[in-house]
C-alpha cells in the first residue's frame, strides 16, 4: 500500500486496449481489485480518485470511456458508441451489449499489476454475471464490492452542484468543493462546465435506472460474500477513511 502515487493516464482504458498507459503502476504489496457501487452522484468518482492514489489501483470508469469517446474524432466512433452517447445524454443506461463489448475489449486492465477500481460497472445483473466470467477467464478475483449509501436529497444536491473541467476533467462542486476562482479549474485553468446528464430531467431518469437495474446488485454481491456497505455522509476524507477501515486496508 502506498500514498501519493503518480496518476496513471489510463490510456488503455480510456482509448482502448491497443493504447499503452504511459505510467504503469509500480508493483504494489497487494493489488486491490474492487467494485464501487452506489447511486449516481453518491461520490464514487471522488472516492475512486482517493483510493487510486492510496492503493495504487487504476480507476476504471465506464462513464469516463463514453465521455472520452464524445471528445474523440467522430470518424473513430462506431454506430453503437454514437447510440451510447444518446442514451447517456438522456440519463438512460447504455445497452448491456455495448457496455460489455467495451469492457471485454479492455479486459487486460483487469490484470493490471496495480489492481483496479471498477467505477460505474457493473450496473445490471447481466453485467455482473459477465464480469464474473471475465474475471474467471483472466484468473483474478474481486476483493470486495463497496456499496456507498446516502439519502436521496443529499445525492441530488451533489449532482446539481457538480462542475467538471472541460480540459483535465477534475471535479468540483459549487457548494462543497469550490474552485479558487468561480468557473475556473484550479489545476489547469480550464472552464468548469455542468455535465449534460446533470440537468434535472436526466437526473430523474438516472435515479430510476439505478433503482430498477443497479440496486439489486447489492443483494447479488451480498450472496457472494463480497459486499461492504459504507455510509457516504460527511466529507470525502471521512468517507475515504471509513472505506479503508471497512476494507481493512
Ligand atoms: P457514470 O459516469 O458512471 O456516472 P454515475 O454513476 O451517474 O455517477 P456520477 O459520475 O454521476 O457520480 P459519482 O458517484 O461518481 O459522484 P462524484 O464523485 O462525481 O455514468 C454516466 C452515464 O454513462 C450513465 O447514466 C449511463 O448512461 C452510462 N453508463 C456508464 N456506465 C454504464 C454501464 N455500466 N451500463 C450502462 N450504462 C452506463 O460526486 C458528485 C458531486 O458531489 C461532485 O461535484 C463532487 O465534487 C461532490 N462530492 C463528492 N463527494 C462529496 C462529499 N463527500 N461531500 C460533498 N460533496 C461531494
Amino acid at each position: 500500500m502506498m500514498t501519493g502515487m503518480a496518476k496513471n493516464d489510463r490510456a488503455s482504458w480510456l482509448k482502448g486496449a491497443s493504447n499503452e498507459c504511459c505510467l504503469l503502476p509500480a508493483g504494489v504489496a497487494k493489488p486491490w481489485r474492487l467494485v464501487l457501487l452506489g447511486a449516481p452522484g453518491v461520490g464514487k468518482g471522488t472516492q475512486a480518485e482517493l483510493l487510486a492514489q492510496h492503493l495504487g489501483a487504476c480507476q476504471l470508469s465506464t462513464g469516463d470511456v463514453f465521455r472520452a469517446a464524445k471528445t474523440a474524432d467522430p470518424c473513430e466512433r462506431t454506430p453503437a458508441l454514437n447510440q451510447a452517447l444518446d442514451y447517456m445524454k438522456r440519463g438512460e443506461l447504455v445497452p448491456d451489449s455495448t457496455v460489455l463489448g467495451i469492457v471485454r475489449e479492455r479486459a487486460k486492465c483487469l490484470r493490471c499489476r496495480g489492481g483496479f477500481l471498477l467505477d460505474g460497472f457493473p450496473r445490471t445483473v447481466a453485467q455482473a454475471e459477465a464480469l464474473g466470467e471475465l474475471l474467471a477467464e483472466h484468473q483474478v478475483q474481486l476483493d470486495a464490492v463497496v456499496s456507498y449509501e446516502l439519502p436521496i436529497e443529499q445525492i441530488v444536491t451533489r449532482l446539481g452542484g457538480r462542475r467538471t473541467c472541460e480540459k483535465c476533467k477534475a471535479v468540483f462542486h459549487t457548494l462543497t468543493m469550490r474552485p479558487k476562482v468561480d468557473g475556473v479549474c484550479d489545476h489547469c485553468g480550464g472552464a468548469l462546465l455542468q455535465r449534460e446528464d446533470d440537468r434535472p430531467e436526466s437526473i430523474r431518469v438516472r435515479m430510476e435506472a439505478y433503482e430498477t437495474s443497479t440496486r439489486p446488485l447489492a443483494d447479488y454481491f451480498q450472496r457472494q460474500g463480497k459486499l461492504v456497505t459504507v455510509s457516504a455522509e460527511g466529507t470525502p476524507g471521512e468517507i475515504f477513511q471509513r472505506t479503508l477501515a471497512a476494507l481493512g486496508a
